[in-house]
């Protein structure tokens, strides 16, 4: 059984072609805050810089359909809240979850869930999809490394999702009243696997490598590059480097 939050509402579908599609619909024809779409699958699933999300079967894909009362300039840390409610509300049963920036659900060096929020007219779609198993077929070649399902110990779609949300609304709750330190502290542990790591960051005209110093509170990711100039990183792609020998 889904356990919702008080004031939300949700919209279960049995398939759709993306719950953040169907969220912007819905918040399009006045949806209110609080409505959760929910899909058993996804035809046309959107991750982040353009690309596909794939949602195989019994995975969990759902968006949430939010209008909190904030300064515009505070939403694009909702896709950080989000990740902090997933890695918060999956620890007691999955402790080895971090976020890799910005909002990469990851177990070791594999990507178990991802994050997608989008605005359309005032109203803010997050949208989460976390993998609960493989696909039928196994995972696609450019996946195959990359990708994981999380541990069957992590509970079942329902559990999952009901914690989610309960971290997500309570979290949101702070941050509105109090504003974003509280979030940005948690945001920073969930992401501390990743400072002093060597990265490539892919998001300008020219990838380039440095080592991870920290988080602003922006959000944006702080990089030394190997010219030692600290440079802060707010879109892209950031892919940790192996360690290298001694
Ligand atoms: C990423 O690329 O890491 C973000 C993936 C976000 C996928 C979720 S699944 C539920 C929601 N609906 C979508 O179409 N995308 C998000």
């Amino acid at each position: 059984m889904i356990r919702l939050p008080a004031g939300h509402r949700l919209l279960h579908l049995d398939r759709t072609d993306s719950t953040n599609a169907e969220a912007n619909r819905q918040a399009r024809a006045g949806a209110e805050h609080g409505l959760v779409v929910l899909a058993d699958g996804q035809d046309a699933g959107r991750g982040r810089q353009g690309r596909a999300w794939l949602t195989a079967e019994g995975s969990l894909a759902f968006s949430l359909l939010r209008r909190p009362d904030i300064a515009p300039h505070l939403a694009s840390l909702w896709s950080l809240l989000a990740g902090v409610a997933v890695v918060d509300g999956l620890r007691a049963r999955c402790p080895d979850l971090w976020l890799k920036w910005p909002n990469d659900v990851q177990i070791g060096h594999r990507k178990v869930g991802g994050i997608l929020c989008e605005w359309d007219q005032g109203a803010l779609v997050v949208g989460i999809g976390l993998n609960l198993a493989p696909p039928a077929g196994g995972w696609p070649p450019e996946l195959e490394h990359r990708a994981a399902a999380l541990p069957p110990d992590v509970g079942s779609r329902d559990e999952v999702l009901s914690a989610v949300l309960e971290h997500f609304d309570a979290l949101e709750r702070v941050t509105v009243r109090v504003g974003a330190g509280p979030l940005m502290d948690r945001y920073r542990r969930c992401l501390a696997p990743m400072i002093g790591e060597r990265v490539t960051v892919d998001g300008g005209a020219e990838p380039w490598a440095g080592r991870v110093d920290g988080v602003e509170d922006s959000g944006a990711l702080v990089v030394v590059d190997d010219a030692g100039a600290r440079r802060a990183v707010l879109a892209g792609d950031v892919h940790l480097l192996p360690a290298q020998e001694p």
